[in-house]
């Protein structure tokens, strides 16, 4: 299976890996399949609703330490409301593309950011206009491969 430069290279040298301390938003995400786990932190400014910084940590596979890495990097200076534009296939887009049996390995990416809003959104009592409630198991996520 063949990983493009970009994937590789978000995988050796994944950006924006740690914690940020009372950070305005967290989200954790798992697929109980592959027993991959990530979570996201958010720094948001209140006045501006922009994402000033965002970082990850990944218990997984390569092709999620990459998704992350390039999401982070995606969603990092934008708002709310384009961060949630920042969807798996836009992770994927920006990183030429996964084998296609890594594809749910975006997911955890995309789903990490919108847990990571959810729990801002909790917090502050507002409601993120086209948020839905992230699963915790993005595997729930995936079809036609059920059994
Ligand atoms: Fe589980 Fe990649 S194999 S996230």
């Amino acid at each position: 299976m063949a990983y493009s430069e970009k994937v590789k290279d978000h995988y050796q040298n994944p950006r924006n890996v740690g914690e940020i301390e009372n950070a305005s938003g967290v989200g954790t995400v798992g697929n109980a399949k592959c027993g991959d786990i990530m979570r996201m932190y958010l720094d948001i400014d209140d006045a501006t609703g922009i994402i000033k910084d965002c970082k990850f940590k990944t218990f997984g596979c390569g092709a999620a330490v990459a998704t992350s890495s390039m999401a982070t990097e995606l969603v990092k200076g934008k708002t709310i409301q384009d961060a949630l534009k920042v969807t798996n296939k836009a992770v994927m887009e920006a990183l030429d593309g996964l084998p296609p049996i890594k594809i749910h390995c975006s997911l955890l990416a995309e789903q990490a950011i919108h847990a990571a809003l959810w729990n801002y959104a909790e917090k502050k009592g507002i409601k993120i206009e086209g948020l839905e409630k992230p699963v915790n198991d993005v595997s729930e996520l995936e079809d036609g491969d059920e059994e």
